[in-house]
């Protein structure tokens, strides 16, 4: 974890739950949160575009400690888009976080470096916050060219990004390979990563941007990711879709923080 920035914990809950299910599953995760706050640890979810609403109405009315994402949003601001999603439409019920280049929806979307670009900038624009995710194929870290392919992946987003919407972005680092596989990037990996895009953020005048992992999370290997990986959280696919492994996930954020807060002071 890097010392300074509060860690921050995004649940992907990718097609799974409809509405009825994910409703359950917020309450829950608001039950289990009353029993046993998060002290340090941000919150985050993020549900199909059906389940949003109902999930922000209940957080809304029950005061669930967590914020709603989407997964994914359209550049365009309204017209002939079919089956697609605005952002004016997303901050209307609540959502303050996008998803931004997911690998899924790069490899099976067509959503290439241009429209990620695009995507972000709505995105920010439009008041919300945008977590960019990157992250190198097998066959690219295989050949030793993940800095150079995640960096090309970070300059393309962000290159010329009006720096008054920096503070509006959060990275994921998310190796293509560790995602639902099981395998998870060793924390060696992770923070060779980690290091990497801090270097290459400054260059971009960015430097304060949290920077998260995601792939094959799980709340056995979250605290040691956190610690030796420095990561300033998650994002979690599998993990996420059950209140008690979710937020073990994030307990162990929670606690990695304390630990070091106490050790700065
Ligand atoms: P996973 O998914 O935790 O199931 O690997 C992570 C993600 O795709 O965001």
């Amino acid at each position: 974890m890097s010392t300074v920035n509060k860690p921050l914990v995004i649940g992907n809950w990718k097609m799974n739950l409809d509405f009825v299910e994910a409703v359950h599953l917020g309450q829950q995760i608001g039950v289990m949160l009353r029993n046993k706050p998060a002290e340090h640890t941000e919150i985050v979810v993020a549900p199909p575009f059906v389940d949003i609403r109902s999930v922000s109405s209940i957080v809304t009315s029950e005061r669930i400690p967590i914020a709603v994402c989407a997964q994914h949003v359209n550049p365009h601001d309204n017209g002939a888009h079919t089956g697609e999603v605005s952002t004016s439409m997303l901050k209307r019920l609540g959502v303050e976080w996008v998803l931004v280049g997911h690998s899924e929806r790069r490899a099976s979307y067509a959503m290439d470096d241009a429209v990620v670009a695009a995507t972000l900038r709505a995105v920010v624009r439009s008041g919300m916050k945008a977590v960019l995710c990157v992250g190198e194929a097998l066959e690219v870290r295989e050949a030793d060219g993940q800095d150079e392919f995640v960096r090309e992946q970070l300059l393309s987003a962000l290159n010329g990004l009006d720096p008054k919407f920096h503070d509006q972005v959060t990275v994921a680092y998310e190796p293509v390979w560790a995602i639902g596989t099981g395998l998870t990037a060793s924390t060696e990996q992770v923070r060779a990563m980690t290091t990497h895009i801090r270097l290459v953020l400054p260059t971009l005048s960015m430097g304060a941007s949290r920077v998260l992992y995601g792939g094959s999370v799980s709340a056995q290997n979250a605290a040691s990711i956190l610690s030796e990986g420095r990561v300033d959280g998650f994002l979690v696919g599998g993990a996420s879709l059950k209140a008690e492994s979710f937020l073990a996930v994030v307990q162990a954020c929670d606690d990695c923080y304390a630990l070091m807060a106490n050790r700065r002071s």
